[in-house]
């Protein structure tokens, strides 16, 4: 019989439809009772612990989700990634973001090349470029020091690197590193973040870095056009040569652009976007901020949970876990939701970062032959740290809607307080906070609880707590730029294992093309009514009325 080509059509995974019906009729409160099954349910991992038992799981969920893992070849899948094989099949390109962060002896090859040299390469060069703008040997036109940088990049060029930068600020290390220095983004097209951006910045002493993939994303392009004039403007056109260095996988348009090819970064097209984080999208500015030295502790955090990830069982593997159990909660229980929610502020950019690395490469309609899907993929992913979040959004989460929570906490606070006169210090309150909402979430409270407690009939139900609502718990050590490695990789991994338990191509973004096309049309008619007063046409009755109205309030 020939293999079926949905995983839906599997045995396996109409094992797991008619499980499901029975878990839904279990509490967590009573799968919380069973301490051998909450004991199976923490693994651990080079400091990082994550506890799911408080997943709408059994011990015999997860057996049957393994053995969807079998059916749906993710080991192979997973080797196959690692291996250079040319996975992103739309694209035709293999998906080799974990060579980013290999050790430099490694050999780790696509199509009979070894990439690890390249990547080291182009390691060194930022290793050795940020060493000499921080200690002022490589100057501006006017011979002073650069000491502010602004990255203008836009989605994986600018999500990532953004992530890690707000995390790594409060670091102590990373933060005496980065004294008197400044690093800002540049993401958006809208001309309120360019001023945002730039806001106080003197451009003598400012270095423009522009991250673009393709090197023709628009929005990038005209943020780095506006720049480059904000420059020669004040320093004249040459200073160009001085003040703006690009990274790209693209340097033909590189150097089209005006930026010395020797001032320009190179990444391959085997990295994604939103898997670029580790490559010169992400090392080259933060190297210019807090250090290379600092950069490595991040990508060697990362290859730590690369190396778990493809070595270590499925039973026991952090991303593995993840992903099964995020198809479990999508596909299965029927939440299509997650909120991210760390106890941290310095991870306060984490949950936008994983939006697009998450929705972008799983929100997908087929399979990856092209088929249609019959059943979800993907999830609609959001977050806030706490408690921020519980002030705001987790009334729905507690009394509304089901949605799976990922709590992500840290023993050791970047920044302890400890107040004389409190109870406890300023990190146990947060986590105080952090240990209470999944039992809140898990356990609930119920009508009879109430009772005891002499709440008014009529109140009763307002105050009822369902419970029976999923959550992880993951706990880092701390929030250095090791640990901050090891999460991303966790949550790269994790949205991978989803991608090939689903059967979906996780690596392509065929979905963000309509609209950029629609809007080139828009920009043409914008062009020709502002200079030749040509009236709207060719867009329906909506658009056209809309941008009639849009022409005739401002002049652009
Ligand atoms: O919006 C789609 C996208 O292609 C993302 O996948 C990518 O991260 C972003 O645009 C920016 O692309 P580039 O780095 O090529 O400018």
């Amino acid at each position: 019989m020939a293999s079926p080509t949905l995983i839906s059509d599997t045995v396996e995974w109409k094992d797991l439809k008619g499980h499901a019906e029975e878990i839904k009729t279990t509490h967590l409160r009573d799968l919380m009772g069973d301490v051998e099954r909450c004991k199976s349910m923490i693994v651990e991992h080079d400091g990082v612990l994550l506890d799911y038992s408080r997943q709408r799981a059994s011990l015999v969920t997860l057996e049957k989700l393994l053995k969807l893992a079998e059916v749906a070849q993710l080991k192979d899948k997973i080797n196959m990634m690692c291996s250079g094989e040319h996975i992103n099949s739309t694209e035709d390109r293999p998906v080799l973001h974990i060579a980013l962060r290999a050790a430099k002896d490694s050999v780790i090859c696509t199509d009979g090349r070894n990439v690890v040299p390249d990547v080291w390469n182009v390691l060194e060069k930022i290793g050795d470029f940020a060493k000499r703008v921080r200690n002022g040997s490589w100057v501006g036109e006017t011979g002073k020091p650069l000491k502010d940088v602004v990255s203008v990049g836009i989605g994986g060029s600018f999500l990532g690197p953004l992530f890690v930068h707000t995390a790594l600020q409060t670091d102590p290390e990373a933060a005496e590193s980065a004294k008197d220095r400044q690093l800002r983004f540049l993401a958006n097209v809208d001309p309120v973040d360019v001023a945002r951006s730039i806001v106080g910045l003197n451009p003598e002493t400012t270095l423009v870095v522009v991250v673009s993939k393709t090197f023709t994303t628009a929005e990038t392009m005209l943020n780095a056009r506006t720049l480059r004039k904000w420059i020669s403007d004040s320093l004249g056109p040459q200073a160009v040569a001085k003040h703006m260095v690009a990274v790209s996988t693209n340097l033909t348009l590189v150097e089209k652009f005006g930026i010395d090819p020797s001032n320009a970064f190179a990444f391959w097209d085997w990295v994604g976007g939103r898997y670029s984080v580790c490559s010169a999208v992400g090392v080259l500015p933060l190297s210019l901020q807090y250090g290379f030295s600092i950069v490595k502790k991040f990508l060697d955090g990362a290859r730590s949970i690369d190396n778990h990830f493809y070595s270590t069982s499925l039973d026991k593997n952090i991303p593995v876990l993840l992903g099964l159990l995020s198809v479990w909660n999508v596909s299965f229980l029927g939440f299509p939701a997650r909120a991210i929610l760390p106890y941290s502020q310095a991870l306060e950019k984490f949950a936008p970062h994983i939006q697009q690395m998450s929705m972008e490469s799983n929100g997908k309609g087929v399979s990856i032959d092209g088929t249609a899907l019959p059943f979800e993929a993907g999830e609609i992913d959001f977050g806030e740290p706490g408690t921020n979040g519980q002030h705001s959004f987790y009334q729905l989460i507690h009394q509304g809607r089901v949605i799976p929570c990922d709590f992500i906490g840290v023993v050791k606070s970047q920044q302890p307080i400890y107040l004389e006169g409190e109870i406890v210090s300023n990190h146990d309150e947060l986590m105080s906070n952090f240990f209470a909402q999944p039992d809140a979430l898990a356990y609930g409270k119920s009508p009879d609880q109430l009772q005891l407690e002499n709440v008014a009939d009529h109140l009763i139900p307002h105050k009822t707590f369902s419970g029976n609502r999923p959550s992880v718990c993951l706990l880092l050590p701390s929030l250095s730029a090791y640990n901050i490695g090891q999460l991303l990789a966790i949550y790269e991994h994790r949205i991978a294992v989803e991608g090939f338990v689903w059967g979906i191509n996780s690596f392509d973004q065929w979905g963000v093309e309509l609209g950029k096309s629609l809007a080139s049309q828009v920009r043409k008619q914008l062009h020709l009514s502002r200079t030749s007063a040509k009236p709207v046409e060719g867009f329906n009755f909506s658009t056209t009325t809309l941008l009639s109205r849009f022409l005739q309030g401002d002049t652009g």
